[in-house]
């Protein structure tokens, strides 16, 4: 079997909750007639979540959210042996990026499933004439989501998007505990470097930021968490690590991984003191968290030093190592979350959009949140499948619950 083969196999294999799903879609086919656009980062367990979709009964088009996530083996496997439509290559160009967008948008989709806002940005700009047809939609990740609310608040969106991100089955588990683990897979996977006894610069202290600096402090790295929430700021410090400002924490940082979903959060003027070697990547979805540009413009000399990273010589004399030119390490470096997180992720994902097939006549155009019986269903068919059982309250405590009785 080939390779793209074997891995859609191992994701389905350990994507418990899409199987319980997939159970009832086949069923009920929620999608029948309907056409799905994607962009997403292609690979294998988006590859069982785009295949759930159409088992259910979906039109579905694929290509990728970043030009340098996709797995070239599960595109290759879900042309060949699913014959998906799939518009993605590890390594595009803006053109063959922007490109491959348009041909998901050519098919007119009735729904789409966005990963950081490209697409439904290009349906409002370049691509008006779809609106009319289109139901609405879903976005996975942070940066999207905040690009939403910009288009909400100025009343510029036109149809209905969910927020996947906010779903707490998604963003407890697949930034915190998923980026925490995909960062240290790409990280690794790129340089091959001891984490133990290093000094790691994380910035940003969202769930992602907060899974990074657990999961190095866990490998035993030396953290230092940079923030400019004052609250986050005190959690980190009240989770045991030193809190600095990203030019003072670069000083003596080793390893930097920024997870802030803000631009230019490293220049070469925060590099002027930063120790000799510095290793920098990001984790955030666009790949200006680190200025690559200025990177690019300012540096002495630059040199591929191993297959993903590339050293800028600066002009101080010193030199940094940049992994996957900034693009998000986890994914550029590494294979993503882990199967178990994007299977919830994408459970998730799919209860939305058949709820989106289901109701969206009666949806106006804005930006909504997942419904809580979405959470609540993935999270009951997540512990089954653990086997965990949990407790219930009894009918005494629930009058409890909404009475004004004393306490004692
Ligand atoms: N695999 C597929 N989509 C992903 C995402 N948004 N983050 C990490 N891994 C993924």
């Amino acid at each position: 079997m080939e390779e793209g083969d074997l891995r859609l196999n191992w994701a389905r294999d350990h994507m418990d909750v899409v199987a319980a799903i997939r159970k009832r879609f086949v069923n009920e086919q929620p999608f029948k007639g309907i056409r799905i656009g994607m962009a997403l980062h292609v690979e294998a367990k988006t590859g069982i979540f785009a295949l759930l979709l159409k088992e259910g009964g979906a039109n579905v088009r694929l290509s990728s959210c970043n030009p340098l996530s996709s797995d070239d083996s599960v595109v290759a496997a879900l042309k060949k042996t699913y014959g998906m439509k799939v518009f993605a290559k590890k390594g595009e160009t803006r053109e063959e990026y922007y490109s491959n967008l348009n041909s998901v948008l050519d098919h007119s989709p009735n729904i789409l499933i966005d990963d950081g806002g490209d697409l439904v940005r290009l349906v409002h700009t370049e691509r008006k004439d779809l609106i009319s047809g289109m139901y609405g939609g879903n976005e996975e990740t942070t940066t999207g989501v905040v690009r939403l609310r910009s288009m909400a608040k100025a009343g510029a969106l036109k149809f209905p998007m969910f927020d996947v991100n906010d779903a707490q089955m998604k963003h407890f588990f697949d930034n915190r505990y998923g980026t925490g683990q995909s960062v240290l897979d790409g990280f690794m996977h790129a340089t091959n470097l001891l984490v133990a006894g290093k000094k790691v610069v994380v910035g940003g202290y969202g769930f992602c930021g907060r899974g990074i600096a657990m999961r190095m402090h866990g490998l035993g790295g030396n953290v230092t968490v940079t923030e400019v929430d004052p609250i986050k700021a005190i959690e980190a410090v009240m989770d045991g690590f030193r809190v600095a400002r990203m030019h003072d924490a670069l000083a003596d940082a080793d390893i930097v991984v920024t997870a802030t979903g803000m631009k230019n959060v490293i220049t070469t003027k925060d590099l002027d003191k930063a120790k000799n070697g510095v290793v920098l990547s990001n984790a955030g979805h666009f790949n200006n968290e680190i200025n690559f540009e200025d990177l690019e413009k300012n540096c002495v000399k630059k040199e591929r030093v191993r297959g993903d990273v590339v050293r800028y010589h600066l002009k101080s004399g010193n030199y940094v190592d940049l992994i996957s030119e900034g693009r998000l390490v986890n994914l550029a470096s590494g294979q993503g979350h882990p199967v178990e997180i994007m299977d919830m992720s994408f459970a998730i994902q799919a209860l939305v959009a058949e709820y989106l097939a289901k109701n969206h006549e009666s949806l106006e155009p804005d930006l909504y949140s997942v419904p809580q019986e979405i959470d609540q269903e993935v999270a009951k068919i997540k512990l089954s499948s653990l086997g965990v059982q949990i407790d219930r309250y009894s009918e005494e405590q629930k009058k409890y619950l909404e009475s004004w009785e004393e306490g004692t």
